[in-house]
């Protein structure tokens, strides 16, 4: 079968692969659609301090299950999935407690085993989700990026009513924002240092969007609050330095959502957090939330079309690479149409 293949950092090919053969308890999905992420892009770079080469990337795809093995109901063959990428253990400290996506012996598909840029591959069964008949495959490839905006949202304990600050107008910052749409807020402010985010912002309801680079965001967050401050903050763009940037702009009692993955530290300044009671929350991945958005795709909250700026085949994945590295605000999500 063909497949996209990092061999190491900075070499990555389409190539010849045998065909995966599924364990007892996993299904062979034959993959429709997979999209290309910004985590895709770290691995190719060599800064995934996870991943383990050679490895056949893709963590967000949807496709047909063509094949069960000992365990699986194999009346699932056929079944139109999408998959989520966490498998856990079940056993460890967080899978007990409910927390499946920190896993201490995680396995990230597309990061730790192979993933979905590939014509088929094996997941476990329970990762595949079924999806409503008449929800796309190619929207479907989105439900991983909403999944990260779900997890980061419910983390921050979102009540009616609250304000909500993005950072970052990339496809994380786009997907919260349809997501914070779809669960009911309402005034939500979009920032980035590039107009053509901005604009896609405004073009899925961003009321309000600030130019980082030639406004001063501090001041019209406060001015737009009375100087109380906002009490939600997703943090999309995952620069370490805008740490104590969030701080001030939270009001009090506000929750900060973290989602980078630098090891480069911030300042935290103490005083900020205890004197507002501020909740700084990390989110990774998703805990179980592939559900609720595919109900949220279904009933038409969220649009995943919206976001897919480039289609492409995956003999053209070197190409999309050389965009997103060289021209990102010309992309949104590239998907790769593998079979349909
Ligand atoms: N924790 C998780 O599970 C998880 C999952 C997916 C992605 N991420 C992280 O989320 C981040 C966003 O992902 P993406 O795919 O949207 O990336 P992206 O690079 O497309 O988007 C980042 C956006 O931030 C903007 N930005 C840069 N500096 C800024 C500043 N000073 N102020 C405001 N905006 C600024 C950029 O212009 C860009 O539009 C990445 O760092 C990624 O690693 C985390
Ligand atoms: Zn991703
Ligand atoms: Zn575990």
């Amino acid at each position: 079968m063909q497949a996209f293949e990092v061999s190491a950092p900075h070499a990555f090919a389409v190539g010849d692969q045998p065909e995966p053969q599924a364990a007892p308890g996993e299904v062979v999905i034959d993959v429709a659609y997979a999209g290309i992420c910004g985590s895709d892009m770290h691995i190719i770079h060599g800064d995934n301090a996870f991943v383990r080469f050679p490895r056949i990337t893709g963590h967000e795809f949807a496709g047909v299950i063509s094949a069960v093995s000992d365990g699986v109901d194999p009346a699932r063959v056929g079944e139109r999935v999408c998959i989520d990428p966490v498998v856990s253990c079940g056993r460890c400290y967080p899978c007990r407690i409910g927390r499946p996506n920190v896993c201490s012996a995680m396995q990230v598909i597309g990061v730790h085993r192979n993933g979905g840029f590939a014509e088929q591959v094996n997941v476990p069964a329970s990762n595949a989700h079924r999806l409503p008949d008449d929800l796309d495959l190619d929207a479907a490839a989105l439900v991983e990026p909403y999944s990260i905006a779900a997890n980061v949202l419910s983390r921050m304990g979102p009540q009616p009513g609250d304000r909500l600050l993005i950072i970052g107008a990339g496809v994380i910052g786009l997907t919260l924002l349809q997501m914070a749409r779809a669960i009911g807020l309402e005034e939500i402010t979009v920032t980035d240092i590039l107009d053509e985010r901005l604009a896609s912002a405004r073009e899925l309801g961003a009321g309000h969007t600030i130019n980082g680079r030639s406004e001063d965001l501090e001041q019209a967050v406060l001015n737009a609050t009375d100087g109380e401050g906002i009490p939600l903050i997703a943090d999309a763009a995952c620069i370490p330095a805008m740490l104590p940037a969030m701080l001030r702009m939270a009001c009090p009692a506000g929750r900060i959502g973290l989602l980078g993955f630098s090891p480069t530290p911030s300042d935290l300044i103490q005083l900020e957090v205890i004197k507002k009671e501020l909740t700084l929350v990390g989110s990774r991945l998703n805990n179980r939330k592939f559900p609720e958005v595919i109900e949220h795709i279904a009933a038409g909250r969220l649009d995943p079309k919206a976001l897919i700026s480039h289609r492409i085949a995956l003999a053209e994945m070197p190409g999309a690479i050389d965009l997103l590295e060289n021209h990102p605000e010309q992309a949104r999500k590239v998907l790769v149409k593998i079979s349909s």
